[in-house]
């Protein structure tokens, strides 16, 4: 029993943010699925001057069906976070995870599997939205 817990089970080093402290800078909408895109206004200003996104940063991904939060993935860089997998499964120094809307960790993930996907942005912090930012003034990129 234990032993398949571990084997899809798994908490890292993500954090969940304070979500008042992130700005939404881009909305996703597909069928009945609409995604608010967050993350801090300093990464905000460092992707702006095409600086590094800075330690510690968080982006989450705000899934809403019916108006409810369904799901909160998130994405949080750290010094050396990298070190914790092997180069194969490593996206830099970004770790994934994901919540249910009571913010517990969704422990039936493997978070291997955000990384796979999101490596193909290796060139871009490992971000999919990311490139929305620049045109961010405030509202929401649809
Ligand atoms: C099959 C590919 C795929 C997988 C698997 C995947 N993502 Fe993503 N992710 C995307 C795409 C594409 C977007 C852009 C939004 C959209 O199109 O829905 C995105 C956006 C995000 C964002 C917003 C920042 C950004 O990159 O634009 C976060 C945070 C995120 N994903 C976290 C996760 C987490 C956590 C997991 C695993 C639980 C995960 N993703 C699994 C493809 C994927």
């Amino acid at each position: 029993m234990l032993a398949a817990w571990q084997a899809t089970a798994e908490s890292n080093r993500v954090t969940f943010p304070s979500l008042e402290k992130l700005v939404h800078y881009t909305t996703v909408r597909r069928g009945n699925v609409t995604e608010h895109i967050m993350t801090t206004p300093e990464a905000i200003e460092a992707v702006k001057k095409g600086q590094p996104i800075p330690t510690g940063t968080h982006f989450v991904l705000v899934d809403y069906r019916e108006g409810e939060v369904f799901r909160y993935f998130v994405m949080q860089k750290g010094d050396g976070w990298g070190g914790d997998y092997d180069e194969r499964r490593r996206t830099g120094d970004w770790q994934f995870q994901w919540f249910k809307p009571d913010r517990t960790i969704n422990m039936s993930e493997n978070t291997a599997r955000c990384q796979s996907c999101h490596q193909s942005q290796a060139a871009s912090e490992y971000l999919y939205t990311g490139y929305r930012i620049p045109r961010f003034n405030g509202t929401p990129i649809e």
